[in-house]
């Protein structure tokens, strides 16, 4: 937030695992920002691998309302450029980069005397905050271990009744979780149901023991998170919500996804077995979404049914 309000910073980097916090960290800043009146614009921009800058201009341009006129990536630049270097206190966030882009490319102008943007960029790859010239790195960590258990008893529901054995074994399985806000959140609403020190304990085993378990070319701290998403899955009930829920996951991360889409693609792939109407579909996509938001697997999007894919 200092950050933010220094005249001569333009350009921070927010840095750090997957899962650890960044994209939640940044979209609270940017409404506190905006709340506070630092900035009269946030536009938030999910990057993602894919950093095509068409789809950056885009994005950008839809929030200002602003229809290009030129057909191409330089005349659409020239045209975002005009727009933005003359407006104030813009804040742009540009979330999940894994690429350098060039802003002139995109066709941001830098803060030069009170007008022009601010950017906040987040990525997991501390190469990209240098590439981009980032006068301020904020690294983010994971919890340390009270947090990381305050977090944990919040979302699984432990709360002051519950008896010093359980809390005692669940503590366990909170420490698996390494510290790490994503596998925190969805393995702890998994177990919320468990009622019992031999259920924590059950619970405790597999993750141990799927620890064992090779998955993919990908290092120790993402194979933490994977297999706390893992269980948070084979605890979801009913197979009509992990059908769901794998739906979801062919969509990029963060993109909001339209549940009508939803409701289309289960309807005719017949996800949960052949229906007679749309509308029973319908019921059932609404249940699961609802059901996988509960569970932390679905981030909310918006005020209504919307739903985002994020772990
Ligand atoms: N400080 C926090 N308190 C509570 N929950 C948190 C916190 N930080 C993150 N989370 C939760 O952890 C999950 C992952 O967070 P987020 O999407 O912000 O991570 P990320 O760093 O952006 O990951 P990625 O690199 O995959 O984009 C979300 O469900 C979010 O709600
Ligand atoms: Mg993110």
């Amino acid at each position: 937030m200092e950050a933010l309000k220094d005249g001569k910073v333009n350009m921070i980097g927010v840095w750090g695992m997957g899962g650890v916090g960044k994209t939640t960290l940044v979209k609270e800043v940017g409404k506190k920002t905006k709340e506070l009146g630092c900035f009269r614009k946030v536009i938030e921009v999910v990057v993602s691998q894919k950093s095509i800058i068409e789809n950056i201009q885009y994005k950008i341009a839809d929030f200002l309302d602003l229809e290009f006129k030129k057909k191409t990536k330089e005349g659409r630049a020239e045209e975002l450029w005009l727009r933005l270097k003359n407006e104030e206190k813009v804040l742009i966030i540009l979330d999940d980069m894994w690429n350098e882009v060039h802003l002139k490319d995109i066709g941001i102008p830098l803060n030069e005397n009170g007008k022009g943007c601010k950017i906040i960029l987040t990525t997991r790859l501390l190469k990209v905050c240098e590439s981009m010239e980032c006068q301020v790195f904020v690294p983010i960590d994971v919890l340390d271990d009270d947090e990381a258990w305050t977090l944990f008893r919040m979302k699984a529901n432990l709360n002051e009744r519950v008896s010093r054995d359980i809390l005692e074994e669940a503590e366990k399985v909170a420490k698996e979780c390494k510290g790490l806000p994503v596998a925190i959140v969805t393995l702890a609403t998994a177990l919320e149901s468990t009622k019992t020190r031999k259920g924590w304990e059950v619970a405790r085993k597999k993750l141990e023991s799927s620890r064992l378990v090779e998955i993919g070319n990908i290092g120790e701290e993402e194979k933490n998170a994977y297999l706390c998403i893992k269980m948070s899955y084979e605890h979801l009930k009913k197979e009509t919500n992990q059908k769901c829920f794998l739906l979801c996951a062919l969509y990029p991360e963060d993109h909001s996804i339209n549940v009508e889409d939803l409701v289309r693609y289960a309807w005719c792939l017949e996800l949960f077995g052949k229906a007679d109407s749309i509308e029973e579909v319908r019921i059932q996509v609404l249940g699961a979404i609802d059901y996988l938001k509960d569970s932390s697997l679905l981030l909310k999007d918006g005020d209504g049914d919307g739903a985002r894919y994020g772990p």
